[in-house]
């Protein structure tokens, strides 16, 4: 295969793409082999600055899932992790879907397997599943509704009040969803992030009591998110300054936020976006160690071998993603609209 010109500059990266280094000329190069392909490139908030910045879209999860049901190009590159690819695929199942790295997994969509669901169903047979988007597809087929950390709340609210749910595999996720709708007949999986679960609360504690004026943002997946409710609940840290949000939730209340300085409890790669949408605010990462090796396994490299070669291409078995459809659908349908550009 005839390797693009810029390949003969480099030195580290995927087998004939080493080296690579995000620049204009790169960047020419990927928009042009885009439009070569038909395709779109979707990019999640926790991608490298570079590769977000030659995305056609960056987004949340949810808003990145309604723009992969939508866009009209045959082609769908998700520069995310693989679950994301193959909701875009399940949504979109006449459609190519690449990923430029098919070994970026999660953590928490490996924290619950099909069988392990299958066992929890027949103990709550007439229970609602109700699954985070971080899930493989097997477990989507499992699944009632989806849900991702922007419209959870919702999804819980819409289900018959008298009806037992299942919510899984995030526990702090739906620790803060049970708190929000009270919901007592929720029974939550133990499942979390490495990255999120790593992000804790004494760390979180240290931050406030050092930037007393600041504003927190904390995504639902951390584990510090129960303390940033305790800092408020017990007036240490002023209530009105504590947000609990998807990235894409992130997102607009910067453009609201009333301080000069936000603390920002999630996954690194969010503060470029936060910085593009209120360049008058300091961002600082609670834990700047919060990085996902997953997420980062989208290099430039990766990502022209991707157009380049058309790999990796996402297949999601046909009769799991028919099972899987309906549960997705059901979460794009539910919540707000925001969270992506
Ligand atoms: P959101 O973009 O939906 O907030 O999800 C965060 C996440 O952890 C994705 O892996
Ligand atoms: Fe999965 Fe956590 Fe990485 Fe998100 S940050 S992709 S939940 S491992």
């Amino acid at each position: 295969m005839a390797m693009p010109a810029l390949m003969e500059q480099v030195v580290d990266g995927p087998e004939g793409y080493e080296g690579v280094q995000a620049g204009p000329e790169w960047a020419a190069e990927v928009r042009r082999l885009a439009k070569a392909r038909n395709a779109t490139i979707l990019a999640h908030n926790y991608q490298l600055p570079e590769i977000q910045d030659v995305a056609d879209h960056v987004g949340d999860s949810l808003a990145l899932s309604r723009m992969a049901a939508e866009v009209p190009e045959e082609t769908i590159v998700f520069c995310g992790v693989h679950f994301m690819a193959e909701t875009a695929k399940i949504l979109s199942p006449e459609k190519t879907v690449l990923i430029p790295d098919q070994r970026a997994g999660c953590s928490l969509a490996d924290s619950i397997k099909g069988e392990e669901l299958r066992a929890w169903r027949a103990e709550f047979p007439d229970a609602v599943v109700v699954s985070y988007v971080n899930t493989t597809a097997e477990v989507k087929a499992l699944t009632d509704i989806c849900c991702t950390s922007s419209n959870a709340v919702d999804v819980v609210a819409s289900i018959d009040p008298e009806r037992e749910v299942l919510f899984l595999p995030d526990q702090f996720l739906g620790a803060h969803v049970k708190r929000v709708t009270g919901r007592a007949n929720m029974h939550i999986w133990a499942g979390e992030c490495h990255v999120h679960a790593g992000i804790n609360g004494d760390e979180l504690a240290e931050q406030a009591r050092t930037h007393p004026d600041a504003e927190l943002f904390v995504h639902p997946e951390c584990g510090c998110a129960t303390s940033a409710l305790y800092l408020a609940g017990e007036g240490s840290f002023p209530a009105d300054r504590v947000h609990i949000l998807s990235t894409g939730g992130m997102i607009d209340q910067a453009k609201a936020a009333k301080s000069s300085q936000v603390l920002v409890a999630t996954e690194i790669g969010m503060l470029h976006q936060l910085r593009k949408a209120a360049p008058g605010i300091d961002f600082q990462a609670v834990n700047d160690r919060a990085s996902c090796r997953y997420m980062k396994m989208i290099t430039p490299a990766a990502l022209l071998r991707c157009l380049a070669e058309g790999a990796d291409e996402v297949h999601v078995d046909p009769e799991v993603a028919a099972l899987g459809r309906g549960s997705v659908q059901r979460m794009i349908a539910i919540g707000n609209p925001g969270g992506g550009e």
